[in-house]
């Protein structure tokens, strides 16, 4: 089994060193908790080892995604242009083309277009943040599962590549995913927060699972960083 830091700081020590590579792992959590920015670190410490990396963007423009970076201290321009990072954006018409057609066709269509680029720059890391909207419509809650699991199998199978999927929670509920079947396919879920504790409030981690890695399901704090990303608390320990 071979193993890929994600070079979250502080995280690869609390599960052996890393995630397994060719795996689908789930960030979940509600609106803020960090999700973008913890996948963005997992491509950016895959570049700056000269791994290549793909950012499936879904709920933002490629321009205010870029600004937002650059603001939080991280310029993505460099590495775009050294092969090393791909922003990948849906065509505007994406969900109108796809409204209506079976649930293989959509995920054939997103996996040719991903393995493709992921080809091109020679990408051994993948994020697709978040996986949710890429279903919008009025689709039933059971083709939406069935698009989720279609999604992921397809990945590992097709692309091969090491994958963090972001899911997003609705606030105040106490789900580990959006549509209820992420968490049972990912190799790994990890939970982000924002915890009331003692009257203030922290960012946590939960390391809710971690299939064949020597990680308890335990809390953590963290911070989030500019310039540097999401910084666990490994000797905060919650629970
Ligand atoms: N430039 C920045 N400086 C400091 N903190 C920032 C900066 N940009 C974002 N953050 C923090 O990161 C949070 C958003 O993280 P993000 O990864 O976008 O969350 P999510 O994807 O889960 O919605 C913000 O609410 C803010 O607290
Ligand atoms: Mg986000």
């Amino acid at each position: 089994m071979e193993i890929v830091e994600t070079g979250i700081e502080g995280l690869d020590k609390l599960i052996g060193g890393g995630i397994i590579k060719g795996r689908t792992y789930l960030v979940a959590g509600e609106t803020g908790t960090g999700k973008t920015i913890f996948a963005l670190n997992y491509l950016l410490h895959g570049a700056s080892k000269g791994e290549g990396g793909v950012y499936l963007l879904v709920d933002e423009e490629y321009e205010s995604f870029i600004e937002g970076a650059q603001a939080f201290g991280w310029d993505l321009q460099p590495l775009i242009e050294q092969g090393l990072l791909s922003i990948v954006t849906l065509l505007p018409d994406f969900v109108e083309k796809v409204r209506n057609k079976p649930v293989e066709t959509i995920v054939d269509s997103i996996v040719d277009n991903l393995r493709e680029e992921v080809y091109r720059i020679n990408a051994s890391r993948l994020v697709i943040d978040p996986i949710a909207p890429l279903v919008v419509g009025e689709e039933s809650i059971v083709k939406m599962r069935e698009y989720v699991r279609s999604l992921l199998v397809n990945i590992e199978r097709k692309i091969r590549t090491t994958t963090l999927v972001t899911s997003e929670v609705p606030t105040g509920t106490v789900q580990l995913s959006r549509f209820g079947v992420e968490e049972f396919l990912a190799t790994g879920v990890l939970v982000l927060s924002l915890r009331n504790i003692g009257g203030r409030y922290s960012r946590t981690i939960w390391i809710r699972k971690m299939r064949w890695r020597p990680a308890d399901p335990s809390v953590y704090e963290f911070d989030i960083v500019p310039g540097k990303g999401i910084v666990v608390k490994s000797d905060k320990r919650l629970a």
